[in-house]
């Protein structure tokens, strides 16, 4: 199948120039001006954006958690990031206490073979990690999974003592992996939750009431601590709050490796969201929602390459039947929120439409960056000559309704309802294959494949 996308404006994390794209089975060929050259397909992308298919590195698509499992699987999950402009996940792989971390990995594989609309990759959420787990972890990263998710809370189910954190950052440290830092502290968040409970808070806002900024910057800078002493690098998930940020910015000053995302419902929500009544589970997830004063500090950090890559820690739940198991009590809603279809169009809208970031950043964002951090470079990430030509046509003069009448994810509201953000994603080819057209899906399930990624080697 050969495919010609004509007259797009290419933007990548560097360049932005008007040019065809000559696409050859999965890969982009040749990329020139007037091409003339003869294809199956031809796409007229005049006056559209043709960037590179984004990366959201942090998923969670069928994850038993909470008494239940997140709602979207990887079919339906995948089918919807692509319809967002999403070419690749990475979901998070689960070795449960007491199983070992190859279990963990081949559940996963079982989850998502032949199901998906797009590529993917698996990072492992890693509860053991003694030294005898570093021959399985090596042998993880050479079949491709590069990256490792520890935790500073949630104790008795993934919390991870200093000690096993420290062991899993010097063993991935060694070889180019990743460790991914849930950093809050989750001992001390367990006894205010006691506390607010044994007085009768039990509304759904007492779960940000309950998790303070602070106790997210004391585990950023335990994270960034431990890495130090372990001569490894860190990548914080899911960072809310300016507390947080502000340790990564000092680190980062010092020439330390450390890493960061944050996602959508960071930049765009607030504490304001909860409400008071029931309703607020809908954003119960964890990091919380702040206070708003922290988006623009978020944005900064975004803008300063303080924080390199936005995520969705896509976990949806729905509310009926499983938001509704914490009925009487915040602390027993699965934690988490849906995001993976409308992350680049909340971060196109907020970030270039809204004069917060340049074009290229966005790109850098949203795809760039994450395909550096996770070792997927330069096969994604970017359209140049030799790359998998993941590629979404992105319409920035119309604008769209977010929704639950109108989005793909499995789940039953949207934690943007209603709110209209400039720029349409219209088309979009996963390697090679147009997955997406004039915003109908019309890929197959199945049509992603894993992908072995290399060694994360930060950006
Ligand atoms: O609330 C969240 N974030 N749920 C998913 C699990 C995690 O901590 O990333
Ligand atoms: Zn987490
Ligand atoms: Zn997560």
């Amino acid at each position: 199948m050969k495919t010609l996308i004509k007259n797009g404006r290419i933007v990548t994390a560097v360049d932005d120039y008007t040019a065809d794209i000559f696409i050859d089975g999965e890969i982009v060929m040749t990329i020139g001006r007037s091409l003339d050259i003869a294809a199956d397909t031809v796409i007229d992308a005049t006056g559209k954006l043709v960037i590179p298919g984004g990366i959201d590195p942090h998923t969670h698509m069928e994850l038993p958690f909470g008494g239940t499992e997140s709602s979207d699987d990887f079919e339906t999950g995948t089918r919807a990031a692509a319809y967002g402009g999403t070419t690749t996940i990475i979901d998070f792989a689960v070795q449960t206490k007491g199983e070992s971390m190859i279990a963990g990995v081949d559940k996963w594989h079982a989850k998502a073979e032949g199901k998906t609309a797009i590529d993917y990759g698996f990072h492992l959420i890693t509860t053991d990690f003694e030294d005898k787990h570093t021959e399985e972890m090596y042998t993880l990263m050479d079949e491709g999974i590069t990256s490792f998710k520890l935790f500073m809370a949630y104790p008795g189910v993934f919390l991870a003592d200093d000690a096993t954190i420290f062991r899993a950052m010097s063993a991935a440290g060694e070889r180019g992996g990743l460790i991914c830092m849930h950093a809050e502290n989750g001992i001390v968040i367990d006894e205010i939750i006691k506390r607010a409970l044994a007085d009768g808070r039990t509304a759904p806002k007492y779960h940000a009431l309950t998790r303070p900024t602070i106790a997210e910057a004391e585990g950023v800078h335990r994270a960034i601590a431990i890495a130090e002493m372990a001569e490894s690098p860190v990548y914080i998930v899911h960072l809310s709050c300016n507390d947080a940020l502000n340790q990564v910015r000092e680190a980062r000053d010092r020439g330390i490796p450390a890493f960061a995302e944050t996602c959508p419902q960071y930049l765009f929500l607030s504490i304001d969201d909860y409400g008071d009544d029931f309703e607020g589970a809908k954003y119960v997830m964890t990091p919380p929602l702040r206070e708003k004063h922290n988006h623009s500090e978020l944005w900064k950090g975004l803008k300063m390459d303080d924080l390199q890559v936005v995520s969705t820690d896509h976990c949806p739940f729905c509310m009926k039947e499983q938001k509704e198991l914490g009925k009487n009590s915040f602390a027993e809603i699965p934690n988490g929120a849906p995001g993976v279809e409308n992350r680049m169009s909340l971060i196109y809208n907020g970030g270039v439409h809204e004069n917060r970031i340049s074009l290229n950043r966005f790109v850098e964002i949203t795809s760039t960056a994450a395909a550096k951090m996770f070792g997927l470079f330069p096969r994604k990430g970017t359209i140049a000559v030799g790359s998998d030509a993941d590629i979404v046509i992105f319409d920035p003069n119309r604008s769209q309704t977010l929704s639950v009448e109108t989005h793909h994810m499995n789940v039953d509201y949207n934690a943007y309802e209603g709110k209209i953000v400039q720029g349409v994603v219209e088309t979009v080819l996963s390697r090679g294959k147009v997955v997406v057209k004039d915003e109908e899906y019309v890929g197959e399930k199945g049509d992603g494949r894993f992908l072995k990624r290399g060694e994360c080697v930060g950006v």
